[in-house]
């Protein structure tokens, strides 16, 4: 009897920890530590301290000596759960699965004095060729993709101001937008309609000067932590552009580019300060209230925050929320940007720091219910099976692509979400590890800010782009019946 009311007493208790466990949760944003710790931008100056401690270790171990790094020529097909570039050389001896390497070449070869590689993103010429923007500490080199899946160096935009680890590229129509957390860089606005007919025995560096479509100058001191576009308006949006106490706080900065050689600000959403990287989007989906109206989803540290800034001139916060295990609210992506009903969100501290979800160091992957823009939930996440730090993700047709650092390229399958917003039915279905490294150690990865950064995986023939802080570039692909 008493044993039984014991248990009926700890129960409901048991059931709700569990049921927070399984299913994650979304909360109201901490204003105290919001205050002290992010607003404040001490979490951020030490997230880079942080890595900038990454690097120097890393160059300290020689592992941005580029002699280490020779070209990797041949298809390598993973087989087996391996793709072997080197027989014998477990630095070119790569964990994959269904991901098969077609070319691999340095940040050296890919025109780079300074190495360092960051950020990167494709375009597609109008006759269906394939180029990369890739971005290294001294500023953006680009290379097609042929036919046959090799990279083919054409030149470079060099940094626009100093060199930096903080490059971020995004497309906006035939323009490559890029910005750097460099002071005085600014955004550089480049037409990639000029690499069509470089000859690449001769590959070009362009002049800032003469060669830019454009560039803005409008930044408080020309830092920016990544630049979002909206290629449906006419808009690029600067996040996390420094100091937190300029007019528009670190938040969004409305940048029109309808003229491009003429980029313009009407604004901005200072509001909920610091944005760390977003996503702009004419909203469709089931609130349908705002159907029509842009919407930018902020990763701002420690919440998400939706914006509606249809208005340019008066932008409104729609939401700004919390959940179990928020570190570093970094990046995320909306499951399906036709009908916006879910968003997958990864927040780059919480493995580091050991808290919610990622406390033992495998990445997880936040799902949003995001039906009611207002008071979005957090349903559930999937956790990776590796260990390691998550980094940035866009979703192509269904497939969350993750750049996660040491743990490499890695490839979800979230098409179950609607049905199953838990995160249950998600699966890995491709990964490869660009980052040998730390496979031999305990969980086979390192919690740490090395690696790959950035991919860009939309390319009609399949191929797919990873960028890495150390190495250089590597074309991949999937092999046939990955994504069915
Ligand atoms: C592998 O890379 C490490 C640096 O990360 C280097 O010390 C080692 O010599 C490399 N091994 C080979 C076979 O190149
Ligand atoms: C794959 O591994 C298994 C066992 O580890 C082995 O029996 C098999 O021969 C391997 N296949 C290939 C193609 O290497
Ligand atoms: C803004 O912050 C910087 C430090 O990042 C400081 O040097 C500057 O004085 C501040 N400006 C204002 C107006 O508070």
């Amino acid at each position: 009897m008493r044993s039984r009311n014991m248990l009926s007493m700890f129960l409901p208790a048991l059931f709700i920890s569990l049921s927070i466990l399984v299913a994650g949760k979304e909360l109201p944003k901490d204003e105290i530590k919001g205050a002290q710790l992010y607003d404040s931008g001490i979490r951020h100056a030490n997230n880079i301290a942080l890595k900038m401690e990454t690097v120097a270790r890393q160059e300290e171990a020689g592992r941005f000596n580029m002699a280490l790094y020779p070209e990797a020529k041949d298809v390598v097909e993973c087989v087996n759960g391996t793709a072997v570039a080197q027989e014998g050389n477990a630095n070119y001896t790569f964990r994959c699965h269904n991901i098969d390497l077609y070319h691999f070449l340095n940040h050296a070869d890919l025109g780079s004095k300074l190495v360092g590689g960051s950020s990167t993103w494709g375009w597609t010429s109008p006759d269906g060729r394939e180029f990369v923007a890739i971005g290294q500490r001294d500023g953006a080199a680009f290379a097609e993709i042929t036919k046959q899946g090799k990279l083919v160096y054409l030149g470079r935009l060099p940094e626009y101001s100093i060199p930096s680890l903080w490059r971020e590229i995004r497309g906006y129509r035939d323009f490559m937008i890029i910005g750097s957390e460099a002071v005085g860089h600014g955004i550089q606005i480049f037409d990639m309609n000029k690499l069509l007919d470089i000859d690449p025995a001769q590959p070009i560096t362009f002049s800032n000067s003469k060669d830019l479509v454009g560039h803005f100058n409008g930044l408080p001191n020309g830092r920016t932590h990544n630049v979002v576009t909206n290629p449906e308006t006419g808009f690029i949006y600067s996040v996390g552009a420094q100091p937190r106490n300029s007019t528009c706080k670190s938040g969004l900065i409305f940048i029109d580019i309808s003229d491009p050689s003429n980029p313009t600000s009407p604004g901005c959403a200072s509001e909920d300060g610091y944005v760390h990287d977003a996503q702009c989007l004419i909203y469709h989906g089931p609130d349908t209230q705002y159907e029509g109206h842009e919407i930018c989803y902020g990763y701002n540290e420690d919440t998400l925050t939706i914006y509606d800034v249809t208005d340019k001139k008066n932008p409104k916060i729609l939401s700004i929320t919390s959940y179990e295990g928020a570190a570093y609210t970094h990046q995320g992506w909306v499951l399906d940007s036709k009908n916006q009903h879910y968003l997958l969100l990864d927040d780059e501290y919480d493995e580091h720091d050991r808290v919610g979800p990622g406390a033992d160091g495998h990445p997880v992957t936040f799902i949003w219910d995001i039906s009611s823009l207002k008071a979005p939930k957090q349903t559930g996440y999937y956790k990776s099976g590796a260990r390691g730090i998550d980094h940035n993700q866009y979703v192509v047709d269904g497939f969350a692509m993750q750049s996660n650092y040491g743990t490499g390229f890695r490839v979800l399958d979230v098409r179950s979400i609607p049905d199953d917003p838990t995160g249950k039915g998600v699966k890995e279905v491709a990964f490869f590890d660009i980052y040998p490294e730390d496979d031999a150690e305990t969980g086979g990865g390192v919690v740490d800010f090395v690696g790959t950064w950035g991919s860009y995986a939309y390319f009609k023939s399949g191929y797919i782009f990873v960028n890495t802080m150390e190495r250089g570039g590597f074309v991949l692909k999937m092999k046939d019946g990955t994504r069915v």
